[in-house]
């Protein structure tokens, strides 16, 4: 395709024709695994399963009753409802898993990672944001904001209380914004509770509000990416009208408002969702981890997000990302598990890997863990002797339990519930 004209002038801008989007980065090998072969369990049971996507699908019977409960909140009918899911879960997943294409492709942004450690859980330190800071003005570079994600992609941990006081007092001191990414509020599955950045707010009222901004949508907690329902919640009147004035273009359509607004403004539908969601959450995460444990593979001890942060340390011929890329490679081609390397988040340490756990039904689930099981039994020498903990059988045994026998730990994550909450839960028309 040319993008010069026969006088030798540019056809299309720069930004049009850079690489901003990063499709063509190794990161989409990933994709392009999977959308040429993907799994089926009967028509392509040797396919590529998709363990890439953030996708959280273990709940839509529950939304699917509600809607035929609900005939007047949608103009869908009861012989459509099937249809549902398939439209609430489409999406362009032609993205990478961190923000790079999103925030820096059409707006210039850019963005320098804040470098945390294993050593301490991957925790936001002030140490580390002082550093990731200095570097930047060493660089030449005006930093205009913090962007922290809380319940953290691709961690699944939350920030607790002190990090997001560190947080807060960092932007107050540095007078840069701070955008809290709280799209994954309501995946917490168990203790400690999620803490929005609104509540640190109301500490203190030394706090300058109007540095911070807080993002959300539907796409995680409800499973609904496919409708593109977002919402920027600042505390900046100027930035809310000025994201009013922006919206124009990419209104959420009114038949989605219609539909999401009666459905949210359900009390006891929202709560027994968000409970049912935790709990299910929590049995695919036990499984998923206990069915890796078998097989020694450790996971950083998390308790929400649709994903584990997988350690692979271990399986490294050594401790770089070109062998962490080889390794992805393998897993992509041999193990077919598309995963994200964790070099695709920027993380400093090779060795890290995202599964999503949540994308996919219980069969697919024992298919993906049987693979990885049987790619540790053919790998079994290059493991770590410490990491080892084989057991004498190494066939999988999960106990795949109904859901009723979850143990729901208790969790604050209710419409009802008296703390300031995200607005996801709150939200109404
Ligand atoms: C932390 C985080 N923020 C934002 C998004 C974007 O979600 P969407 O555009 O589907 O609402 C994602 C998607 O993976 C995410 O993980």
């Amino acid at each position: 395709m040319s993008y010069v004209l026969s006088n030798g002038k540019p056809l299309l801008s720069q930004k049009a024709t850079n690489d901003g989007h990063a499709e063509n980065s190794p990161y989409f090998d990933g994709w392009k695994a999977y959308d040429s072969d993907p799994f089926h369990p009967t028509q392509n049971p040797s396919g590529v399963i998709q363990m890439g996507l953030a996708e959280h699908q273990l709940c839509f019977n529950l939304v699917q009753k509600w809607l035929e409960n609900n005939p007047e909140a949608s103009i869908c009918t009861k012989e459509g409802v099937d249809k549902f899911r398939d439209i609430a879960i489409f999406q362009d997943y032609h993205g990478l898993p961190e923000f790079d294409r999103d925030l820096c492709w059409r707006t210039g942004v850019r963005l320098l990672p804040v470098v945390c450690h294993s050593s301490n859980n991957f925790k936001v330190t002030r140490k580390a944001l002082e550093e990731a800071y200095a570097k930047a003005v060493e660089a030449n570079i005006t930093v205009k904001g913090l962007l922290i994600t809380n319940p953290s992609n691709p961690l699944g941990t939350i920030l607790d209380r002190d990090t997001l006081r560190e947080a807060m007092s960092f932007i107050n001191e540095k007078n840069i914004h701070l955008v809290c990414d709280e799209i994954y509020a309501a995946t917490v599955f168990r203790q400690p509770d999620f803490i929005s950045i609104a509540e640190i707010i109301e500490e203190d009222q030394e706090y300058n509000r109007d540095l911070v901004h807080i993002i959300y949508s539907l796409s995680k907690d409800m499973g609904f990416p496919g409708f593109r329902v977002g919402i920027v919640y600042s505390y900046n009147d100027a930035v809310v009208e000025c994201g009013r004035k922006m919206s124009s273009f990419g209104l959420v359509s009114s038949q989605t408002q219609n539909l999401i607004a009666s459905m949210l403004s359900d009390d006891q539908f929202i709560e027994k969702f968000l409970l049912e969601s935790a709990g299910r959450l929590a049995t695919r995460h036990k499984d998923f981890t206990d069915g890796l444990r078998q097989v020694g593979i450790k996971c950083l001890n998390s308790n929400a997000g649709l994903f584990l942060w997988m350690d692979l340390k271990g399986f490294l011929r050594e401790s770089t990302v070109e062998a962490e890329t080889a390794l992805w490679r393998v897993i992509i081609n041999d193990v077919k598990l598309n995963v994200s390397p964790g070099s695709s988040f920027h993380c400093s340490e090779p060795g890290w890997f995202r599964i999503c756990i949540a994308n996919m039904n219980e069969e697919t689930m024992k298919v993906a863990l049987a693979r990885i099981q049987k790619f540790v039994q053919r790998n079994g020498d290059k493991l770590n002797r410490k990491e080892k903990c084989w057991q004498s059988d190494l066939r999988l045994r999960l106990s795949f339990r109904r859901m009723d026998d979850v143990l729901r730990s208790p969790c604050s994550m209710s419409p009802h519930s008296p703390i300031p909450q995200s607005p996801l839960v709150r939200a109404r028309t």
